[in-house]
């Protein structure tokens, strides 16, 4: 009885504290909006899904080997994320970015580094695995919870960028993430009921 009495008021606290956080926590939930193939393929999609969202996506001063804002979204979901690839990650120079990415996800995570050019000396370190693919002709061999598309579809001609994106697509687990960046612009993309929606909040 006594003990019921001591419970009531800290779970009446409790229940109100989590109602006061609840409006901050929906704010922070991955939400995504849907977007069609067409969309994806215009030019003025990636900027306009980059400007998108509460959190800025833009990085106006772009290292070239530094996805921040890709960093910081492996960080956060990298429980989600247990297979990675970085595709058309520039193996020649020893897949910078995969290296980045594979510190935001952890040790615990698969990293594939996938490109059409084989990997340069000295590379790779054991931090992911070197394949030997275009995205263009294939999905990839296995499936992902996050593939990542930067900097290579502005690079390719229209029907080659449409199959890029489909093939990636079909890479992905359902729910798995693609990670986009066109001139430094970076973006997300989610695969819900087996298309690509936008992620406009995360
Ligand atoms: C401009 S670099 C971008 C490198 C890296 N993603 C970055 O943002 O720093 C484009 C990369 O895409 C690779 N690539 C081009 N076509 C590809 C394809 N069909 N499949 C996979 N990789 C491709 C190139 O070999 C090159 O390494």
């Amino acid at each position: 009885m006594c003990a019921k009495l001591h419970y009531f008021p800290r779970a009446r606290a409790l229940l109100s504290r989590a109602g006061a956080l609840l409006p901050q926590m929906r704010a922070h939930a991955l939400r995504t909006e849907p977007v069609s193939m067409e969309m994806l393929l215009r030019p003025a999609f990636f900027s306009a899904a980059a400007s998108a969202g509460a959190k800025p996506q833009i990085e106006t001063s772009v290292s070239l080997h530094s996805y921040t804002h890709h960093n910081r979204f492996l960080a956060k979901y990298k429980d989600r994320i247990k297979v990675f690839a970085d595709v058309g990650c520039d193996l020649v120079h020893g897949a910078p970015t995969t290296v980045t990415a594979r510190q935001a996800l952890g040790p615990q995570a698969r990293v594939h580094a996938v490109d059409i050019f084989p990997p340069g000396p000295g590379c790779c370190p054991d931090d992911f695995k070197a394949h030997l693919h275009s995205i263009v002709k294939a999905p990839l061999p296995f499936k992902c919870d996050a593939l990542r598309l930067a900097n290579v579809l502005n690079h390719l001609p229209p029907h080659q960028a449409e199959q890029a994106l489909r093939h990636s697509l079909e890479s992905l687990n359902e729910g798995g993430f693609l990670l986009g960046a066109t001139h430094g612009e970076q973006f997300f993309l989610q695969k819900v009921n087996g298309k690509f929606q936008r992620v406009v909040d995360w």
